[in-house]
């Protein structure tokens, strides 16, 4: 009997342990501002090397002044903190409770009243985001067209809703590429994704001059270009970034440890997995499975990638737009290698970044830089935006790193529902700003 009972405890604590998401208990958010090198090569060293400490860089280190968020285990802050301060390293604890964090993104009306079904000021599940735009497509069946253009490891379907530019699909026409979601805890990028297909949809009507312009230059918009990443950062873990890809196996040290996932933002053949820092296999890029960069077995291993290159190379756009968050950049390529930029980076990409994001502030006030990724943050190859760029030849590519900010109150990835109507319509603003500049060349 004892030993029946005890295996019933074993079998109940096993299955909490599946179906409960990971809880972020007292996890906590340090914030460092790096006032020198060495200060910053000891976040490098703990970023790229085993470091001994459970670890997450949201902001991962890059240069002396550049903000640098890492969020370490409650067993592990004293032990960080205090070599922080044994260094002299000035830090701030941004949030004392991940999970507290977590739990306060969602609205309090949508806590004291669960909602059901999609709704444009919510983050939305997979299923949630498909049924409005197969309901769209059924209000508006001349309007849009939904296509299916692959599946990903667990089978889920990544849909592309066509907006405008008549029913059928045609190689030539000028169009704008949208895709978001490709890092799974970004929530705010479907989301604001999905915003933007409303703006479109019930700006046609209402707005002659959209309406001109969207039936010359239709937009191709990925909202969840990570479905099954962004399901398992819904119901398992909040923080997850990469793809599922099954778990892959490798020896260290004196065992074996297996790993999901691959980061689809390294997973595209540009300087894939090339290195230009000694110390690291390639540069914000990892060869191990377990790192959060990891780049995968090679370019387009990935169901979800090789999909939508498959697609672009079909129909290739005039403008590229890959929706992130956080930290409100408007990225321009190329992102690999410092000081590296496509040949009309001032003539053509820069300025009308320039009028995209003072569209975008003239809004709400929000304050975008501009420039490139490796130049702004760190370098990092095997970029979807880059590929676009450097190799499918699409003429505006950028990637957008949505709100907010990582000043005192940023909270990161975890942005309240109540932001994504402002994000959504500042955002709008910029990318009409792009699309009307294709519309106008093409
Ligand atoms: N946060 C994005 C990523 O990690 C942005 C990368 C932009 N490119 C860059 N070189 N920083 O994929
Ligand atoms: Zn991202």
């Amino acid at each position: 009997l004892a030993v029946c009972i005890l295996l019933a405890a074993a079998v109940a604590a096993a299955s909490t342990a599946q179906d409960e998401p990971h809880s972020y208990r007292n996890f906590k958010l340090i914030r460092i501002n790096p006032e020198n090198d060495a200060t910053l090569s000891y976040l490098k060293s703990l970023y790229e090397e085993e470091s001994p400490y459970t670890l997450d860089f949201w902001q991962p280190p890059s240069h002396v002044g550049g903000v640098v968020d890492l969020t370490v285990a409650p067993s592990d802050a004293s032990s960080l903190i205090r070599d922080l301060s044994a260094r002299g390293i000035h830090y701030i604890v941004a949030i004392h409770d991940l999970q507290k964090a977590i739990e306060s993104e969602k609205s309090l009306t949508s806590w004291a009243h669960p909602p059901k079904g999609f709704g444009y000021e919510r983050y939305n599940s997979v299923d949630e985001i498909y049924n409005e735009l197969k309901r769209l497509k059924r209000e508006r069946p001349s309007l849009i067209t939904l296509i299916d253009i692959g599946q990903t490891h667990e089978n889920r379907t990544m849909l592309v809703v066509k907006i405008g530019g008549g029913q059928s699909l045609d190689e030539d026409a000028p169009s704008v590429w949208l895709d978001a979601g490709i890092h799974a805890r970004e929530w705010i990028a479907p989301a604001t994704a999905m915003f933007i297909v409303r703006e479109l949809v019930e700006g046609y009507d209402v707005d002659p001059k959209l309406q001109a312009m969207i039936d010359h230059v239709p937009f191709y918009i990925l909202p969840v270009m990570n479905p099954d990443g962004y399901e398992y950062s819904r119901t398992s873990d909040r923080m997850w970034r990469k793809n599922r890809r099954p778990a892959e196996c490798q020896h260290k040290d004196w065992h074996t440890v297996c790993c999901r996932g691959v980061d689809l933002n390294r997973n595209f053949d540009w300087y894939w997995a090339v290195s230009f820092l000694p110390y690291f296999s390639a540069s914000g890029s990892s060869s191990d499975s377990c790192h959060d960069t990891y780049h995968g077995p090679a370019a387009f291993s990935e169901p979800e990638s090789m999909a939508v290159r498959d697609f672009l190379e079909a129909y290739p756009p005039k403008a590229f737009i890959s929706l992130h968050s956080y930290s409100q950049m408007w990225l321009i390529p190329f992102g690999h290698r410092r000081r590296s930029y496509p040949a009309d980076y001032s003539s053509a990409l820069r300025p009308l970044a320039l009028r995209a994001t003072k569209a975008l502030e003239a809004v709400h006030g929000t304050k975008y830089q501009v420039g490139t990724g490796a130049d702004l943050m760190y370098e990092a190859s095997g970029g979807s935006h880059d590929w676009a760029k450097g190799a499918l030849k699409v003429p505006f590519s950028y990637l957008i790193e949505l709100r907010p900010r990582n000043t005192l109150f940023g909270n990161g990835f975890l942005l309240p529902e109540r932001e994504i109507a402002p994000v959504g319509n500042e955002t709008w603003a910029a990318i009409r700003v792009v699309a009307d500049e294709v519309f106008s060349q093409f």
